[in-house]
């Protein structure tokens, strides 16, 4: 099994989730998607969930000390995984840094109509989280998932003002990691408007599997 350190970077809906996905099939890597920990924290409705869900609402960043609190002791004795959606400040990825050295971060760049255009279509199924989208890869029945017929569902914060608000939070907040990134020598880019096939050959090119 491979024991690589890979870190997901780009806006939302730039298919993050998607490949990391099948890059989790491909190796056995640990996927770790901080936006899926959290949705589960707010469906159980725990202390944490009730915290984080008026920030997710908005499209708003859920504030860096439950972040990393979260996140932490998923990561420190892990001995390889890939990060979907962490880190997303500059505080988060020096937080990373003294947790555990990572050894790629691949940046999947899509622009901003291509990403609205994207999640207004995004479709995940309740059971499973595989994801759809109507428009480049749809069910094949109406509503169900073609792998566990699972109900598929609209995530709430991809309505068209908060699709916004997110790829202008990405653009404030998070960007600016790609710099960190890059003057570090850590940094690969990806272009995210290529079919996700040619892009999860690229990315298994780049770790190496
Ligand atoms: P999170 O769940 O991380 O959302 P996100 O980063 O906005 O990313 P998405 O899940 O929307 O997109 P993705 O890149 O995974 O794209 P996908 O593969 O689904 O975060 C949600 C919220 O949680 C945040 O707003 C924040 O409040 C909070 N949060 C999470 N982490 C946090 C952190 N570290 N700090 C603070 N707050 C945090 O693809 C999108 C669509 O495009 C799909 O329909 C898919 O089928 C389609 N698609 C994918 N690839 C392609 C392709 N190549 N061509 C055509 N269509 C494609």
């Amino acid at each position: 099994m491979m024991k690589k350190k890979i870190i997901l970077l780009g806006p939302p809906g730039a298919g993050k989730g998607t490949q990391a996905k099948r890059i989790v099939e491909k190796t056995g890597l640990l996927h770790l998607s901080t936006g899926d920990i959290l949705r589960d924290e707010v469906a159980r409705g725990t202390e944490l969930g009730k915290q984080a869900k008026a920030y997710m609402d908005r499209g708003d960043l859920v504030p860096d000390e439950l972040i990393i609190g979260m996140i932490r002791g998923r990561i420190e004795n892990a001995d390889g995984f890939i990060l979907d959606g962490f880190p997303r400040t500059v505080a988060q990825a020096e937080a990373l840094e003294q947790i555990t050295p990572v050894d790629v971060v691949i940046d999947i760049e899509l622009e901003r109509d291509e990403v609205i255009r994207r999640l207004s279509s995004r479709r995940v199924c309740r059971n499973c989280g595989k994801i759809y989208n109507l428009i480049s890869n749809p069910p094949k029945l109406d509503g169900k998932c073609d792998a566990c017929g699972g109900e598929l569902y609209q995530r709430d914060d991809d309505r068209p003002e908060v699709i916004e608000n997110r790829y202008d939070v990405y653009t404030s907040s998070t960007a600016p990691l790609i710099e960190f990134y890059r003057s570090r020598g850590l940094l690969v880019e990806v272009d995210g408007k290529a079919d996700p096939d040619a892009i999860f050959a690229r990315i298994m090119e780049i770790i190496g599997g």
